[in-house]
């Protein structure tokens, strides 16, 4: 099988299914839904579509804890409809890939069901079970195998009676790892990648796929460490590169698909490990957190003023570090990250600054994604109280900040900053009840409340007006489509070391585009650089109704973003 990089000509559009659209009328978002929605889709001018994971689940972490890998969760349809989703998504000229989560299960998957009753069945060896330091469960002085914390859920290890054992799970108690040194789990990982493949779904993104491999013997780590004891000893463990090297040669190669990976912490050198595009590729992409922490440390729970700099210095590492040896993957939002307009950008200026930032990505080297709402400038929510919030991390960062000995009030502003709930509010429709995400006669109650500025932020709204963020999507993403260079330019930064500016250059042969954001709420002049004849300029995009040159530059006035098109 030829493989043809088509993603390197690809936008996606990635669906957190549960909140997209709700088909049914239950307030449950579903395939039925997305049915329905992917005429709008395909109008923002994208390529494809990434499915958050759609597989039957507790639900536990909404789907990121998978109880059987080859079907479709009945809330949200079923394999026929998936099939009918998909292709109506090929009949449009979108790809498909799906969520792929093999570094754990469910706990209420049947593999896990079974390993954990005995220490001797066919799944015995499926998860990674150890005894306790001092045996016998917790309540009678046992001890856990080690020190390691989850990133979820207190500490890493779980007890289980029966086996009179632990398992680990570096997430939830509900997501317990898979033992992927066990050559039947990696057998099965195959096998699910087939069936999807066989199916006909163009790829996989990889989730928190550096994180497959643990270290022999799972030592203690540091005690001293604050959070994430543990992450060294499985973050690209020994053998991560061995065993995507195998899915690679034994599936993936097979087919012309694409596969992006989940990376937490990786930076441009390390991910040329995974995706060099040299004999040994393991992926052709990594999603990496790096230009996310411009406004925090390592975590979002850990805040610190938005560093402009900080956003430009990760992105430029990335887009220069991996430069011809490998591709990059762009997205400024997840489902796992508050609204960038909220974050990065202001509310004040919530469409301004929502183009701009859209600016700041779109026109890179690598494949754009883009998330649900934001298109239409959604912005964070507000959460009254800890138990407003749905998300299990959520609730583990706050017992930390409470046994810190945080007040609740300020337990509540961290809540209100860092929240992965903000991403999963329903997607905003339109001006009436349920902002038109409920289905059937829209009567049910939306599973999570729809954010009340729904009434003013809506699909139905911005499609009225030539103005709005979402037109401006649809005309950056139709010109990045159109401009060869934007696939195949080098990467040029200008005025490095400005607070409010981010301006660089894709230059090619006979093209060369010109990017210039502000993300600040003054007004800043902004030079052409050497070689940027401003009467050779022929302007693309402007976040403003005009755009005046003045002098051998212009004007930007608050989070304004101007791109600009030389020929010859
Ligand atoms: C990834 C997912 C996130 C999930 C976690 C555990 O980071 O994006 O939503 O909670 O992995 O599966
Ligand atoms: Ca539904």
């Amino acid at each position: 099988m030829q493989r043809t990089q088509w993603y390197k000509d690809a936008v996606f559009y990635q669906i957190w299914p549960r909140s997209f659209c709700d088909g049914n009328g239950d307030g449950i978002g579903d395939l039925w839904g997305v049915l329905s929605k992917l005429d709008y889709i395909a109008s923002l001018g994208v390529t494809g579509i990434w499915f958050s994971p759609l597989y039957p689940s507790p639900q536990a972490d909404f789907g990121y804890d998978i109880a059987d890998y080859y079907d479709i969760n009945p809330e949200y349809g079923t394999l026929d409809v998936f099939k009918q989703v998909l292709d109506g998504a090929h009949e449009r000229g979108l790809r498909v890939i799906m969520d792929l989560v093999v570094n754990h299960s469910s706990d209420e998957c049947a593999w896990f069901k079974e390993s954990r009753s005995s220490r001797d069945n066919a799944y015995a060896d499926w998860y990674i079970w150890r005894d306790g330091k001092t045996p016998g469960a917790p309540e009678d002085g046992g001890t856990p195998p080690n020190n390691w914390d989850s990133l979820f859920e207190g500490i890493a290890w779980e007890y289980e009676p029966a086996r009179d054992q632990w398992y680990l799970h570096i997430f939830a108690k509900k997501q317990p790892d898979l033992n992927m040194d066990n050559p039947a789990v990696r057998a099965e990982v195959e096998k699910i990648m087939r069936f999807w493949l066989d199916l006909g779904v163009d790829g996989f993104r990889e989730d928190v796929i550096t994180y497959i491999s643990k270290t022999e013997g799972l030592p203690d780590d540091n005690p001293l460490m604050p959070a994430a004891r543990g992450m060294r000893f499985y973050d690209h463990g020994p053998h991560v590169h061995e065993y995507l090297q195998q899915f690679r040669r034994n599936v993936l190669s097979e087919y012309d698909c694409m596969t992006v990976g989940e990376a937490p912490m990786i930076s441009a050198e390390k991910a040329l490990e995974y995706c060099d595009e040299g004999p040994d590729q393991e992926l052709d992409m990594m999603f990496t957190f790096e230009h996310m922490s411009a406004d925090c440390v390592f975590t979002d729970w850990i805040p610190r003023p938005f560093d402009l700099r900080a956003y430009k210095q990760a992105l430029g590492s990335w887009q220069t570090g991996l430069a011809e040896h490998a591709w990059n993957s762009l997205y400024i939002e997840n489902h796992d990250h508050p609204r960038i307009i909220s974050r990065y950008g202001s509310e004040r200026y919530r469409v301004e600054s929502g183009k701009s930032l859209a600016c700041s990505y779109l026109f890179l080297r690598g494949t754009p994604f883009v998330y649900q709402g934001q298109e239409i400038g959604m912005t964070n929510t507000h959460l009254e109280r800890v138990e407003d919030s749905a998300d299990v991390s959520t609730f583990n960062q706050v017992a930390r900040l409470r046994r810190l000995g945080l007040p609740e009030v300020a337990c509540m502003k961290l809540v209100n900053r860092a929240t992965r709930d903000h991403a999963r509010t329903p997607m905003q429709w339109d001006a009436g009840p349920g902002a038109g995400f409920v289905g059937g006669n829209g009567a049910a109650e939306p599973w999570y409340p729809v954010n009340p500025n729904y009434v003013d932020i809506n699909v139905a709204e911005a499609d009225k007006d030539p103005h709005s963020l979402l037109a401006f999507y649809r005309k950056a993403i139709a010109l990045r489509r159109k401009l060869p260079v934007v696939r195949d330019g080098s990467y040029r930064e200008f005025k490095r070391a400005s607070k409010s500016l981010f301006a660089y250059a894709r230059e090619g042969e006979s093209q060369r585009l010109l990017v210039v954001c502000s993300l600040s709420d003054q007004i800043t002049y902004f030079s052409l650089p050497e070689g940027y004849d401003p009467s050779q300029a022929s302007l693309c995009l402007c976040g403003y109704g005009d755009a005046p040159v003045e002098g051998n530059g212009f004007f930007l006035r608050p989070y304004e973003c101007r791109v600009y098109l030389f020929e010859g």
